[in-house]
């Protein structure tokens, strides 16, 4: 069954003027309205304010970010590229704390340019060069979060029983990534085979991902889901048919803890409680071994006006304390299996988990300078 397949969360402009284009996911369902940036900070400010969102669509983001830095003006030579280069990256590393996906990026990023920059002989060609390496390097980034996708959406798809019944939380699909998704790569995969025959999509308070985008995501794909709201899954366990929950993740330490969008632990503790098996899908590059548990993991506080509003308007009395921490940490007792594109830790553990990466780290250093 062939599926639609045709959503991308950004668009890289080779012609002309470099360009990034950012599908903006706050106006997402009701309008498909794109952001041209030709700067850093306007990537910067848009992974901050999450027109665009999900972690390896921000690591993508962001290296093409940093490969918009270096064609956005012109430099005197390679030291003054350099420092706009560094500057560039703290910027972009400043705008969301908890995908590792984002620092894995630019780290990426930042290596490709230093093969050229850190020697003492780098010659008034060097900027050219940087310019060019900067944007395959962002260009093959992109491409690998795609190839993962789609070989992680495979290897998930072989833990689902035919005719199941899925629910997913937040929005870990086409527009969280460079395209086909993590969790929804995985039921989308599933689904072409006849494994799933539902998807349950918990609206996830308070951004609404899953009722803005994981729904209209599915829907337009044709798949069957059904739109509840966060405190009905406990529920539906109990009443009905929950075959498996497949979720995304930010960041995954080294021990298989997992932070994903807030109220993915509670799912989880549901699942334990009701015997349903709890899957996580990642890439690799979400996988932090730098952090020995979950607990090291930096969780995103954010605004309290997101909580007392919804789409601007005020469901809280004016003046009320409210808390938004984004994420949350699941311990890896109530993860059955990470997904990758290089295999399934499973039971995920200090053992198995490093294994997915052959025990290396994959980024040297954290320096985010060149
Ligand atoms: O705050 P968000 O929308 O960026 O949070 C996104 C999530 O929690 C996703 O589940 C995660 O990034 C995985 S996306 C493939």
């Amino acid at each position: 069954m062939k599926l639609r397949d045709d959503v991308r969360p950004f668009r890289w402009r080779k012609r002309g003027k470099k360009t990034l284009d950012i599908l903006d996911q706050i106006l997402l369902p009701g309008r498909e309205k794109w952001i041209a940036c030709s700067r850093h900070v306007q990537v910067a400010r848009c992974i901050k304010d999450m027109n665009v969102r999900g972690a390896p669509a921000i690591g993508c983001v962001a290296a093409y970010g940093l490969a918009l830095a270096a064609f956005e003006r012109s430099f005197s030579g390679p030291r003054a590229l350099r420092t706009h280069l560094d500057s560039a990256a703290r910027t972009l590393a400043a705008t969301r704390p908890t995908a590792v996906n984002l620092f894995w990026a630019l780290e990426r990023m930042l290596g490709a340019a230093r093969k050229i920059l850190s020697g003492r002989d780098a010659g008034p060609r060097a900027v050219e060069q940087v310019r060019k390496v900067l944007e395959t390097e962002a260009d093959r980034i992109f491409a690998e979060d795609l190839a993962a996708n789609h070989r992680m959406g495979e290897l998930g798809a072989s833990l689902l029983k035919k005719d199941s019944v899925v629910l997913t939380h937040c929005n870990a699909g086409s527009l969280a990534t460079s395209g086909w998704g993590t969790a929804l790569g995985v039921i989308r995969a599933a689904y072409q085979k006849g494994k799933v025959r539902k998807v349950l999509v918990d609206e996830t308070r308070p951004y609404l991902q899953g009722a803005r985008l994981t729904a209209w995501e599915l829907h337009r794909d044709g798949i069957p889901c059904e739109l509840i709201t966060d405190n009905m899954a406990a529920h539906f366990m109990k009443t009905e048919r929950v075959d498996a929950v497949i979720v995304g993740s930010d960041r995954i330490s080294r021990n298989g803890d997992v932070a994903n969008k807030i109220g993915t632990y509670g799912l989880a503790v549901q699942c334990r409680h009701h015997g349903i098996p709890f899957f996580v899908a990642a890439p690799v590059s979400t996988i932090d071994l730098d952090i020995s548990d979950g607990g090291r993991i930096p969780i995103e506080e954010r605004s309290a006006r997101e909580v007392t509003h919804i789409q601007g308007f005020a469901i809280a009395p004016a003046g009320v304390k409210a808390r938004h921490p984004a994420f949350d940490v699941t311990p890896h007792e109530l993860v059955g299996a990470i997904i990758t594109e290089k295999g399934i830790a499973r039971p995920p553990n200090s053992k198995t988990v490093p294994a997915l990466l052959n025990g290396e780290a994959r980024v040297p250093s954290r320096s985010l300078s060149i």
